[in-house]
């Protein structure tokens, strides 16, 4: 009873499995900051279609999208509390709770997509997301969403354009260092925010994946996109682990597999969309696109090389040497 006291609070308690009909279902909150048809927002509506379908309505997931009920600075805070019992926050966000999240932030690693999955679906995934039980978190799966581009309102087709701009970042150290390494400045500012702030100059620009840019409209607030797939936008789907563990069997196994199917279509949608949102923000020409030839990309390469001896403690040689093996 302790343990549901702790992990209730605010949301509907787990309890016996019979307490919850149609008419009474058990609410599940889940909360995150892109919009509906991201594939996030997607994989999010699905996972509460197939969670109904299960349990034949007795437990339904009201989902959140576009910050409306928490953003990048509470959302986590929020679960822990139990105040929400899913969000799917990018691994840099976990900065805070273990900084080897960074990983997704490190230039240049993962060669691609394939790369990024097996990492996360592997031991060294697993150990990331368990490092989170100590914080009352319990990591559910990795959730794709792609590699990051630069935008800008100034130009940033090589390394010394950046100098003495200024750029958005989710959160930590590591991308701080990165625009330092170009010289130009950075300032964190949460997701739902950035739109504002690109637009009134706060700063100049910001790294995000085209689906982002395309579905928060940043080409409306951009000038320049540079093609540089430096980095990744991956989001581990989270839970608060006493309401987890509190569940009945039953729902809690309807949970699991709902969550594995959404899952899978989530890894799909992702390419799919990225891709799409390339294609019409290429075509729309709102922005000005650059692509990188070998020699150029190289030049970010090397521009950025630094972070890796600055950083190997931090997030740790296993994890590093883990991924770019993949
Ligand atoms: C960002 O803050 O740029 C992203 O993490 C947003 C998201 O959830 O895709």
């Amino acid at each position: 009873a302790l343990l549901l006291t702790a992990a209730g609070c605010g949301g509907s308690k787990p309890q016996d499995s019979n307490a919850y009909t149609k008419e009474n279902p058990l609410i599940v909150k889940f909360s995150h900051v892109t919009t509906a048809d991201s594939p996030k927002g997607k994989a999010a509506n699905r996972f509460a279609e197939l969670l109904a379908e299960k349990t034949g309505g007795r437990v339904k997931v009201e989902v959140y999208p576009s910050s409306q009920l928490y953003g990048d600075k509470d959302e986590l805070e929020a679960l822990q509390a139990g105040n929400v019992h899913v969000i799917a926050p990018s691994a840099t966000k976990l900065v805070g709770f273990n900084p080897s999240f960074q990983i997704v932030d490190m230039p240049f690693l993962f060669k691609n997509h394939e790369a990024v999955i097996k990492f996360w679906d592997g031991e060294l995934g697993k150990k990331l997301m368990n490092s989170l039980e100590s914080k009352n978190l319990q990591g559910l799966a990795m959730w794709e969403n792609g590699f990051k581009v630069f935008t800008s309102t100034k130009p940033i087709a090589k390394p010394e354009d950046f100098k003495g701009q200024k750029f958005r970042t989710q959160a930590g150290k590591v991308l701080e260092a990165q625009f330092k390494a170009l010289g130009a400045g950075a300032a964190t500012i949460p997701f739902g925010e950035t739109y504002t702030a690109l637009q009134q100059g706060t700063v100049d620009g910001q790294e995000n994946t085209w689906n982002n840019i395309d579905t928060q409209k940043y080409e409306e607030v951009q000038k320049y996109l540079l093609v540089s797939n430096h980095g990744r936008i991956d989001y581990i789907v989270l839970t608060n682990k006493q309401w987890y563990s509190a569940l009945p069997e039953d729902i809690r196994k309807a949970f699991d597999e709902s969550m594995a199917e959404a899952t899978a279509y989530e890894r799909e949608l992702a390419v799919q969309l990225d891709k799409g949102s390339e294609e019409k923000l290429r075509g729309s020409g709102k922005m000005q696109v650059i692509d990188l030839s070998e020699a150029e990309r190289e030049n970010f390469v090397k521009a950025m090389e630094a972070l890796y001896s600055e950083f190997e403690k931090t997030i740790g040689k296993e994890f590093i040497d883990g991924a770019r093996q993949l």
